[in-house]
């Protein structure tokens, strides 16, 4: 008779063997109340996760609001590298959340990847403009101009905005990638502009009157009256992001050299955006002249940075 089998040795092996299936049972409970813990754990992260898609994705709007962290690690390098500042992070982590939350509670959208659209915010503020008068050329929602307003002004300037759109109801070429059909379902609408940068406070004072808002004219950067009218002053920062045709970008750089303060910013929108290849030819043809008095300062996202000397 085998030595294991033998009633003597299994009497004696009994309480080995007791204490081997408590070990066993033990272990089995353990691990599946583990199973259940960290099945309860998913649960909140996937909730979580649901939540925060949901404020940051890109559902009714243009692009979504997610960047990694080596793509903000190199926007503040580009930042850095074109301001010259040491705020760049900074800078990029309060136009980040200037972002979210003004598309979270505005009306519409902001045009542009969150790239393009942080590394202007950040970066004009850093370059210091010489004069707080703000020009922007195509507003669509007036997001934009709401956010750069407060990006202003957390560097000490308060701006006093000028908008230029024609503000029809829908944006004059649209982003083909929208087939025609904003994806914010917000018409292009002076009553939206206005509702946006009402979000700005009060810091928007540009009819030197005092009074509260921003200068809004309606119709085309190219028109005569329009330009007559907006040229009564030198701006600080110029941002150009209307008619994203070749020669439309040239009529704009043309004006805007001569309505640009000394000093001032120039910020060319799209600069190098594959999807607009007109907007970098009209800026090279610009420079090319030889005796434009803006100055290429550098790139950042697809934006151009320049400064009138
Ligand atoms: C890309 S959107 C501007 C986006 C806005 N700057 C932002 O960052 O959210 C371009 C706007 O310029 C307007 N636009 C097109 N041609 C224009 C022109 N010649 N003069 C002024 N605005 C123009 C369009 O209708 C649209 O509202």
């Amino acid at each position: 008779m085998p030595l294991l089998t033998h009633p003597l040795a299994r009497r004696a092996l009994r309480p080995f063997a007791a204490l081997v299936d408590q070990r066993v049972r033990t272990q089995t409970r353990g691990t599946s109340t583990e199973l259940a813990a960290l099945r309860a754990e998913l649960d909140v992260l996937k909730k979580q996760s649901h939540a925060v898609t949901m404020l940051l994705d890109r559902t009714g709007r243009g692009a979504h609001r997610m960047p990694s962290a080596d793509q903000i690690t190199g926007l503040v390098a580009e930042v850095a590298e074109v301001s010259g500042s040491a705020h760049a992070r900074r800078a990029v982590t309060s136009a980040f959340r200037t972002v979210v939350a003004l598309e979270a509670l505005g009306v519409g959208r902001l045009a542009g990847g969150t790239s393009n659209v942080c590394g202007k915010l950040a970066t004009i503020p850093l370059l210091a403009p010489p004069n707080p008068d703000t020009l922007e050329i195509g507003t669509l929602h007036g997001l934009f101009a709401t956010a750069l307003t407060r990006m202003l002004h957390r560097e000490g300037t308060e701006p006093r905005l000028t908008i230029v759109d024609p503000l029809i109801g829908s944006q004059l070429q649209p982003d083909a990638a929208f087939d025609n059909a904003d994806p914010t379902g917000t018409p292009v609408r002076e009553d939206v502009v206005r509702a946006n940068l009402a979000l700005a406070g009060t810091a928007l004072s540009a009819d030197g009157d005092g009074a509260p808002g921003a200068r809004i004219f309606k119709g085309f950067s190219q028109d005569e009256e329009i330009r007559a009218a907006v040229s009564d002053r030198k701006y600080g920062v110029v941002v150009v992001d209307g008619d994203h045709s070749r020669d439309g970008v040239l009529s704009d750089l043309q004006w805007v050299e001569e309505i640009v303060a000394d000093g001032g910013i120039v910020v060319l929108d799209d600069y190098g955006d594959a999807a607009w290849p007109g907007v970098r030819e009209a800026l090279e043809t610009h420079l090319a002249t030889g005796d434009s008095r803006l100055r290429l300062l550098g790139r950042v996202a697809t934006s151009a940075f320049l400064r009138r000397v």
